[in-house]
Formats: C-alpha cells, structure tokens, sequence
C-alpha cells in the first residue's frame, strides 16, 4: 500500500498516532512548528507534498482548559496556518479531528452529520480547526478519533497507558457514566490511508467500531495483562479534572473500515505491552 500514496507529509509525527506512520517526510515541532506560519510555509515549499497529514495539536485536554490561549494557538492558528501552506502547494490535507467537538447530549452514537456543540477548549480549539479547513481547502478528509490509544510505553500517556500503571494495586476504579469509542491510532492510520487511496473527500468518524464506558477498557485491560486486579465503577463526580468531560462521546461511521475496539485494545495490549510491565 505505502507504494501507492501520493508524496506525504506528516505534522506532530512524534506523538501516539504518528508512531505507526511508515511512511512519508515525517516532522515534529522542531522541525515544523505549526503555530509559525513562515516555518510551515518554508518547509511545506520546500517538500512540495502532494498530502499533508495534520496531527500536530495539544491533546492535553486540561492543559487546554487552563491556558485557552495555547490551545487557541496550536489547534486553530496551527491548522490555519497548515491549510494556508496546503494550499500554496496544492497538497490535499487531512486533519485528525475529536469526538470532544460534541457535547454529549445525543443519546446515541455521534455521526458525520451531528452538530458540533463544544463542552470544554480543546474541543472548541479543534472544531475551530474543522471550520478552517472545511471553510478553505475543498480537497480535504476531516478524520475523527475519539479516546485514542496507542504508542506503547514511550508515547502513550492516555487512559490505557494510566489504567496499566495502575496494575500492581488492589483495585482501579474508572468511570462507568461515560460512553465513547476507542481508537487505536494504528487503526486510524491504517483508515486515513484507505480513504487516500480512495480519493474520499469530507469527514469521516474514524474510531473503532463499538461503544463502550471507560470502566469497560479498564476491565479489557486487566483481563489482558492482569485478571486478579478489581475494576472499581465510579462516575464523573469521582475526579476533580479541569475540562468538563461529556458523558457520550461515541461515535458510528458512515465508511465501514474500522475493527471493534476490544479486538484492536487486545492486539496493542498484546503486542506493545505484555512483558514490558
Ligand atoms: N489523544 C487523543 O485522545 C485524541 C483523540 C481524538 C483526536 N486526537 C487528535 O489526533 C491527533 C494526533 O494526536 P496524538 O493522539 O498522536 O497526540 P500526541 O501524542 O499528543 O501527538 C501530538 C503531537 O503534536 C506535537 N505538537 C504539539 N505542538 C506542536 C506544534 N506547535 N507544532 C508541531 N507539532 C506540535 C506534539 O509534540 P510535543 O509532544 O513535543 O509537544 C506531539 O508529538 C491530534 O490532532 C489530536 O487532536 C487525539
């Protein structure tokens, strides 16, 4: 497949989902800052890819409630400014977007066609995002993911990666009143790569396929890497964080190229963690 994608090329490539990218002009902020518009101009001249694959962002959904600003600054100035070098150069763009662009209140899984109704800044920064790229760049995917895993011990800083350093104690509680759709960013690679080939254009949801509550990957977890440990439900007041947290983040495609969640957390818990803990 990698023999037949157009010249790529990849921001914020040193994070979770960048890790399974095998392919392409690979940068990271050192080398292509997006929140500077002369930089990523310079290097996506330089480069003249015919794809860029926009991961750069600030994921740390509480940093962002704490400094709006920054989160401003990364995931909506920082995809302006990739747009705006996507278009110099003719390139297509696909820009990895989040279920934290809906509030929560459907009662089911989210679709393509669901309006955006932000609860917290990082959903806001992000879905300013979409409105930028959606607004200027017509050859565009917009992908969605939503409470990504992947990256193994080096780059995962996420729920599955608090859940496993938490496997030596007695007992791990997670919430039980909040339902989403994991994402294992190889399988989101895997996907943005089939809609490339496809020459699909728009915005696609682009989590694994099923629905399940945090308390649920918990118990995957430790089924997988350690059965004695007890998941513990609690619910959303348990936690003091920052951002608010929605209660349904789950979300169903319209493309049906996704694996279920629980096939692809067991493969990643299997291969990029057992033995390593
Ligand atoms: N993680 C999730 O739960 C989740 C869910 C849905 C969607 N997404 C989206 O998926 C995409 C990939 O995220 P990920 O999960 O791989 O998160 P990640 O591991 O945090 O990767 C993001 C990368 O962007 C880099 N970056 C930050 N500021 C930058 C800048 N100014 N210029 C260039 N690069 C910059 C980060 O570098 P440093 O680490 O050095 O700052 C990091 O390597 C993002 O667009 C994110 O919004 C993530």
């Amino acid at each position: 497949m990698k023999e037949n994608l157009p010249k790529t090329l990849i921001t914020g490539a040193d994070g979770m989902v960048g890790s399974y990218v095998d392919f392409g002009i690979k940068t990271d902020p050192r080398s292509l800052d997006v929140a500077d518009m002369n930089e990523t101009m310079s290097v996506v001249k330089k480069h003249a890819p015919e794809v860029i694959i926009h991961l750069a962002a600030e994921t740390d959904v509480d940093r962002c409630e704490r400094d709006p600003n920054h989160a401003y600054f990364i995931n909506s100035v920082g995809t302006y400014n990739v747009v705006l070098a996507a278009k110099e150069v003719g390139a297509k763009l696909v820009y990895v977007s989040t279920s934290g662009i809906f509030d929560g209140q459907k009662s089911g899984p989210y679709t393509e066609d669901d309006m955006p109704n932000p609860k917290n800044y990082y959903g806001h920064s992000k879905f300013l995002g979409e409105v930028i790229v959606r607004s200027l760049l017509k050859d565009h995917i917009i992908a969605r993911a939503c409470w990504m895993f992947g990256g193994g011990p080096k780059k995962d800083e996420k729920f599955v990666a608090k859940i496993i350093a938490q496997l030596r104690n007695k007992e791990i509680k997670a919430l039980n009143d909040v339902c989403g759709s994991p994402t294992f960013g190889k399988d989101l690679v895997g996907g943005i790569k089939k809609l490339l080939l496809d020459g699909a254009v728009g915005t696609f949801n682009l989590s694994n396929e099923g629905v399940c509550s945090r308390y649920d990957i918990a118990k995957a977890i430790t089924e997988v890497l350690n059965p004695s440990v007890k998941v513990v439900a609690v619910d959303r007041r348990y936690f003091d964080l920052d951002a608010e947290r929605v209660s349904n983040e789950s979300m169903v495609s319209k493309v049906k190229i996704m694996r279920p969640w629980k096939e692809a957390l067991v493969e990643y818990l299997k291969t990029e963690w057992e033995n390593k803990i």
